[in-house]
């Protein structure tokens, strides 16, 4: 799966066109693509990046992307993340790295957002893999009682034996919504919680999917 991540993520630096802003996301699939950029970037490619994630950030100064915040971007000209499910719909999950929020944000603050994945990742009904939400420390037992009552078997992510702390110095919960039928529904539900800052549900981002898929690229855009 490794060499169908590189490969995704080397078609994806073909749409970063000099003097854009990028938003470059986290995980393993984005990794890769930032080191392409970075090797156009050592040929000349005039870029700035804005990233998802303090571990984007530190690996996107190692291979000398030049880096603005997103307030002084304002709007991403392309954003460019990973995904831990995609569906016939082009619709995600994403944070099991634990940056969906910064991930969302940027993906809403972009003019194009494209998305990189090996194809182990397609799935017709979007679940298997657990959903991650954000959630405020202050309020994680509440939440977690509201998860379980809703029968989402919520499970508090934890890093060695305490809470998994976000860049945002938030918790993450993973929950199972493969029962779900309408994910606009369970999504709006869960924002509804106060306390649940964001899901993982990317239900209507992405413009373009690269998949890569053996020795190749198959490339999905969005049906407008
Ligand atoms: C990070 O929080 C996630 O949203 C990643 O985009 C997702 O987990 C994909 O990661 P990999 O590229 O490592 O599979």
């Amino acid at each position: 799966m490794e060499n169908e991540k590189i490969l995704a993520a080397q078609e994806s630096v073909n749409y970063v066109k000099e003097t854009m802003i990028v938003g470059l996301g986290s995980g393993s699939t984005a990794e890769h693509m930032i080191r392409a950029l970075g090797k156009k970037v050592a040929e000349g490619l005039k870029i700035k990046g804005v990233p998802s994630s303090e571990k984007t950030a530190r690996l996107a100064q190692e291979v000398a992307i030049p880096l603005i915040t997103l307030e002084e971007a304002g709007t991403m000209d392309i954003n460019i993340d990973g995904a831990d499910e995609f569906d016939p719909e082009l619709r995600l999950i994403k944070g099991g790295g634990g940056a969906l929020l910064r991930e969302k944000i940027l993906a809403h603050n972009s003019k194009l957002n494209v998305i990189i994945t090996d194809s182990s990742k397609a799935v017709d009904k979007l679940g298997a893999f657990k959903l991650p939400l954000e959630i405020i420390p202050f309020a994680s037992n509440s939440i977690m009682a509201q998860l379980q009552k809703m029968g989402l078997q919520p499970v508090l992510r934890e890093v060695g034996g305490a809470p998994y702390r976000t860049d945002e110095n938030n918790n993450i919960v993973d929950i199972d919504i493969l029962g779900q039928e309408e994910l606009d529904t369970i999504n709006q539900k869960l924002l509804g919680i106060p306390g649940i800052v964001e899901t993982g549900l990317f239900l209507n981002y992405t413009d373009i999917l690269i998949i890569g898929k053996g020795d190749g690229v198959e490339i999905v855009k969005r049906k407008s």
